[in-house]
């Protein structure tokens, strides 16, 4: 038997196959110009403690659950991507923001500051594949479908936040919204007061969950939107008759966890409470016995009594903390085969002092701006995800 061999997506990150050769682009911008600290520096928490004081407030430190322990014990604030989001706007006193999460965030919280504050993120790699599943072109082609067959006009983008300023600016110009997973229903509802069909981008799990978990939709009403088919891979009569056009993407680590995981645990753990995040797929989220965003998460768990096991579905640091600080529950991780988000994980100590001490020393490492006019449309999306009811 032959295999014949398709070429990578054509996202800007496209991942090549082991073995099929190296593309050096894929790491660009990855280099620390200066010193990056040894991970082996016992000095690290001193030097990171002593940038932080030395910059007293000029500086404000935004943390994403899924960070790192050595990371998220800097941060001001931490919290999920809706919050993380708010906090940034609300901080206009700040000069220097370094935003200890993903890209796609550190986008956004630049689009919410001032010219004036710099969004700093500690490693230009901490990118994110679910992110990259959506990239403008193929947006525009996509639309361009839709327009063709009369049905643009009936169409409302939605996007994930996990997407490209580029994506946001595009559901910005289209008259849509941004959603997180915390406020997804919200920016549902409000969408389908816009239009009759949503567009949902880039997340096709989260977009699933919501409108048939959420808003009631049967799963016949979806369709999934394949960028890289023409026409999405649909027909025409699929697109007129959908109510809900989802995107092909995932995220790499929700989507790993399984029915299987979800049926294990429960013969394994008597009364134990699934908990999961709602960009798992569809058949583990109809499983679990809760679904929310991270921060959702964190306060079941807290609010919960003692004694209670808990099966959680989300990234492994979150969950590896949730069981350190909540010894009198029994919290496990959902699928032992899940690993770290690999992005998420690229800031580490190392980083943050890289960058807090390049600050100190009157540079700015890393900084991520958008360009004006895409922030502008990016900025009406976001805009009204913050001021949906
Ligand atoms: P939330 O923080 O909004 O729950 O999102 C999870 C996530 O995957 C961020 O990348
Ligand atoms: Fe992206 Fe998934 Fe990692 Fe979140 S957990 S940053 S969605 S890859």
């Amino acid at each position: 038997m032959t295999s014949t061999w398709t070429e990578p997506s054509n996202t800007a990150t496209a991942l090549l196959l082991l073995g099929r050769g190296s593309d050096p682009a894929t790491e660009r911008g990855v280099d620390c110009p200066g010193d990056l600290p040894a991970p082996s520096d016992p000095g690290l928490v001193e030097r990171a403690a002593a940038a932080k004081a030395a910059l007293g407030d000029r500086l404000f430190v935004l943390g994403h659950h899924y960070q790192r322990d050595e990371v998220i014990a800097f941060a001001d604030v931490t919290g999920d991507s809706f919050k993380l989001a708010r906090e940034a706007a609300a901080r206009p006193a700040a000069e220097f923001i370094v935003f200890c999460g993903v890209h796609f965030m550190a986008e956004s919280a630049d689009i919410l500051t001032g010219d004036d504050q710099a969004v700093i993120l500690p490693d230009l790699a901490a990118g994110c594949s679910m992110a990259d599943m959506a990239v403008l072109g193929q947006v525009e082609t996509a639309w361009e479908t839709l327009t063709d067959l009369g049905l643009a006009g009936d169409v409302v983008p939605v996007t994930y936040m996990n997407s490209s300023a580029d994506i946001k600016g595009f559901v910005g110009r289209h008259g849509g919204v941004v959603c997180t997973s915390s406020n997804a229903e919200r920016a549902l509802r409000w969408a389908y007061e816009q239009g009759s069909k949503v567009l949902f981008l880039p997340d096709q799990h989260l977009g699933r969950n919501t409108a048939v978990l959420e808003l009631g939709f049967a799963l016949g009403d979806c369709v999934l939107y394949d960028p890289h088919k023409p026409g999405g891979g649909l027909t025409p009569e699929q697109l007129r008759d959908a109510k809900m056009i989802l995107w092909r993407g995932h995220c790499s680590v929700h989507g790993r966890f399984t029915l299987d995981s979800v049926n294990e645990v429960r013969s394994r753990v008597p009364g134990v409470r699934v908990l999961v995040h709602p960009e798992c797929r569809h058949e583990v989220v109809t499983a679990a016995d809760e679904v929310g965003s991270t921060e959702y998460i964190i306060k079941a768990i807290e609010a919960a009594p003692p004694g209670t096991a808990w099966a959680v579905g989300t990234e492994l640091n979150l969950v590896r903390r949730l069981a350190l600080a909540h010894p009198e529950q029994q919290i496990m991780f959902l699928d032992r085969a899940v690993c770290y988000c690999s992005t998420m994980n690229r800031i580490d100590l190392p980083h943050l002092v890289w960058a807090l001490e390049e600050l100190v020393a009157g540079r700015v490492p890393n900084r991520i701006t958008v360009d004006a006019e895409t922030a502008a449309y990016a900025r009406k999306a976001l805009d009204q995800m913050l001021a949906l009811p």
